[in-house]
């Protein structure tokens, strides 16, 4: 196992080189093998991760939980709202004590715009193991790493030409992080996939992630467009990933854009907007998807949906980034 990434925060994929994102997808591959061949693969016996959250989580909890076990170590959950850090304790002394007692640190902190990567990098500062981002206002990198072994799964390695569809939808539940379709639009035109990113006006994503996205493309040659309609990022498309997100002035008045959101309940994944994709797309979604507005029942649990796989290598991936960096 290379031991060049020791040490090494994982907080954007856009800090990695591509390179280092390679060594992520064939730890991951090797790792999933050894699972499905039940043999063992303790990289991190004795090993402590903790994993810190500021909001909820069912996949990437249970993954990084299942996968530190699987590697020979334990983790740690720590509900912010039930640590110090809820008086006000500091990101440096959390950082600087955490690192004492562990190898390892993932955070989640994804709720608000300016604070949860901002949040991260100042733990990252102070302690002396990884920082692993979880989720956070910029991006959710241990997603979209998974999201792209799950991608190379179903089209082989060389993604030249393929067209993906990051593209909002509607949900009334909430108001969802921008972190994610933030992630694609910057990690997927590095990897030769050409992006369509779609949202209503009111619905953008940060203006620096979108000028990064584009300076990706144009150094990969591949395409980064965007678009107000569905249909025309869905039109022809290999890849589609529609999911909802918030709006980026309001994510402290989470009714205000949830009510804005009414006026676009046509922007779901339908069968109708399926037809308009290549005959061999795929779905994609992060989940939990809201069923129903987001996507129907017909098309998420259909012959075009890969939404289990890809859960699944959310497994892998954590554990092929714990086992790299700590
Ligand atoms: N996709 C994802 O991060 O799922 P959780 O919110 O359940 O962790």
């Amino acid at each position: 196992m290379s031991e060049n990434l020791k040490g090494r925060d994982y907080i954007t994929t856009q800090e990695w080189t591509l390179d280092e994102l390679e060594e992520i997808l064939e730890m991951s591959r090797f790792l999933k093998e050894k699972r499905k061949m039940g043999l063992p693969h303790n990289l991190l016996t004795d090993k402590t991760i903790f994993l810190l959250f500021f909001d909820k989580s069912t996949r990437t909890r249970n993954s990084f939980e299942a996968g530190i076990t699987q590697l020979g170590g334990h983790a740690h959950f720590i509900d912010s709202e039930t640590s110090q850090i809820a008086h006000g304790e500091s990101a440096k002394d959390t950082g600087i004590i955490l690192s004492r007692y562990g190898e390892g640190i993932a955070i989640r902190h994804d709720l608000v715009p300016g604070e949860g990567n901002a949040y991260m990098r100042e733990v990252a500062k102070w302690a002396d193991v990884p920082v692993i981002n979880m989720q956070c206002d910029i991006d959710h990198p241990c997603q979209t790493i998974a999201d792209l072994m799950t991608i190379r799964e179903k089209f082989g390695k060389n993604l030249k030409g393929l067209k993906m569809a990051v593209s909002w939808a509607y949900t009334p539940s909430y108001a969802k992080p921008l972190s994610v379709p933030q992630g694609l639009i910057t990690l997927m035109p590095r990897f030769g996939i050409d992006v369509v990113l779609a949202h209503p006006p009111e619905f953008r994503l940060m203006p620096e992630q979108v000028k990064i996205a584009k300076k990706n493309a144009a150094a990969a040659g591949t395409k980064f467009e965007t678009t107000d309609s569905m249909e025309d990022a869905f039109r022809g498309a290999d890849i589609v990933y529609p999911k909802s997100w918030g709006i980026l002035e309001l994510f402290g008045e989470p009714q205000k854009a949830l009510e804005i959101g009414k006026k676009y309940k046509n922007w779901i994944c339908d069968e109708k907007k399926m037809q308009l994709t290549h005959k061999d797309s795929i779905y994609m979604h992060c989940l939990p998807a809201d069923r129903g507005n987001e996507v129907t029942d017909k098309v998420i649990d259909g012959s075009h949906s890969v939404i289990y796989d890809e859960a699944e290598n959310r497994l892998h991936t954590c554990k092929a980034i714990m086992a790299l960096t700590m």
